[in-house]
């Protein structure tokens, strides 16, 4: 088990570079499956996610090979298993896009139920909606999910979520990319990695059109083919850095991003006082001196990401005054790091799906747990903030989503350090 050490107190000052999305990496990946040839895929983060990802499609067959500079070539050609290794797919959430890929490439999957990040309940019902929208049928255990053509066969068809999902519009696309029709997708997700994943599969032959407004459409194509393509740059890890400059009252220039992804954050990080600065690929974050009590509620892009929730609170536990926050995507994610924020001095009271925040000035070390990806991205700002010594332990969850999380920051003049324990 590793956990990170953090002496708090310095302000992050300097220039961070952002990697490639990893919620666009784990939906592109997968979608190499489709294509027939080989794809060079760049702006890969190297990161615990997308490492087992490639782990499970190297198991079923694909060939993978890794260049300098954060770039993959898969070629799926040779795959012929429909049942990913389930100990893998249980490790990671966006494991479940296996399911809509393996459905459009064979018309038939077995895969395991995913795991990941369990912050609230996460069910895949729109996921299977679309699935049965499509002709297929669908039989799902406590384990598994199995998918085969239904008696009709599988064609494109018209599915409208119940709910903006992420994870359903991407696996309804992936599924519905080489069927026969056309399928439209009606409330669907808006997110970059949506419109990515469509750039994706455009490139390589696919037609879909309407990705980034809520219809999205899918003209079933006989076949991709190989092709060359480069993976956006990550929103949230852009967030998560302007995040710790804001909290620890640093002048940071976070480059390699798409400035307008980053709107609905930095909109609320201006309002609580720190000047915000849009180059073509790079905002600034200068600290104005103490921060400003501000209203946040999550939603769907291109509302405030849920996401960005935990950070946002590190940010609120310093500002002057009361700040309130509210959860519309995962009411119970506040559980997995307020505990923890506030054995640090922070003052968080929960109601239903509201936190309030009253900013104190300081917060303090102290020994806490990373519970979930974001939460435990949260605490490092935390702790990076906070007066005297942090540790975070459980970081695994950290680094399935922040490449080079450790050097990056050193070279904003943290003082933070990985211990591996045995
Ligand atoms: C994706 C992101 C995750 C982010 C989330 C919300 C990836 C790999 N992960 O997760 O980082 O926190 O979007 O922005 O991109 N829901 C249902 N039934 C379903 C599917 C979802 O009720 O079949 C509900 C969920 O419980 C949640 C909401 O819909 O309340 C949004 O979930 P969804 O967008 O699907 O999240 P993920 O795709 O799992």
């Amino acid at each position: 088990m590793a956990k990170y050490e953090i002496c708090g107190g310095t302000p992050l000052s300097g220039t961070v570079t952002i990697s490639g999305a990893k919620n666009a990496a784990v939906a592109i990946l997968p979608a190499a499956l489709l294509v027939s040839g080989k794809c060079r895929i760049e702006n890969v983060p190297d990161i615990s996610d997308v490492r087992v990802l490639l782990d499970i499609l190297s198991g079923m067959g694909a060939e993978i090979a890794w260049e300098p500079g954060n770039v993959v070539l898969i070629d799926c050609t040779g795959v012929t298993c429909t049942r990913p290794d389930p100990e893998l797919v249980r490790q990671m959430r966006a494991s479940y896009y296996l399911m809509g890929a393996l459905l459009g490439r064979f018309g038939r999957a077995h895969v395991a139920l995913p795991g990941g990040c369990n912050f609230a309940s996460r069910p895949i019902d729109q996921h299977i909606k679309g699935f049965l929208a499509l002709g297929a049928e669908v039989e799902e255990t406590d384990d598994y999910v199995d998918l085969e053509p239904g008696p009709e066969g599988l064609k494109g068809g018209r599915v409208s979520l119940d709910v903006v999902s992420v994870g359903a519009t991407v696996n309804i696309m992936l599924a519905a990319v080489l069927l026969p029709g056309q399928t439209v997708i009606e409330n669907a997700a808006k997110e970059p990695h949506i419109v990515d994943l469509a750039n994706f599969l455009n490139t390589m032959g696919a037609s879909v059109s309407g990705a980034g407004t809520d219809t999205v459409k899918i003209r079933g194509v006989q076949s991709l083919r190989g092709g060359s393509y480069a993976i956006i740059p990550d929103q949230i890890e852009a967030g998560t850095y302007l995040a710790a400059a804001t909290a620890t009252g640093g002048n940071v220039l976070v480059r390699n991003v798409i400035p307008k992804h980053l709107e609905c954050i930095t909109t609320k990080l201006r309002e609580m006082g720190v000047r915000i600065i849009n180059y073509d690929d790079a905002v600034r974050v200068q600290s104005t001196g103490r921060l400003r009590c501000t209203t946040v509620k999550t939603r769907p892009y291109p509302g405030f990401p849920t996401d960005m929730q935990a950070q946002i609170c590190v940010c609120m536990s310093l500002a002057a005054g009361i700040s309130r926050l509210t959860e519309s995507v995962y009411e119970t994610r506040f559980f997995g790091y307020c505990a923890e924020l506030e054995s640090m001095g922070a003052d968080i009271l929960i109601s239903g799906k509201t936190a309030t925040v009253t900013g104190r000035e300081k917060l303090h070390g102290a020994t806490v747990h990373a519970h979930d990806l974001r939460a435990g991205a949260a605490l490092v700002i935390a702790g990076l903030a906070a007066e005297g010594v942090t540790t975070v332990e459980d970081v695994h969850y950290i680094e399935r989503g922040y490449e080079n999380i450790i050097d990056k920051l050193t070279s904003l003049g943290a003082k933070i350090r990985r211990i591996e324990e045995p």
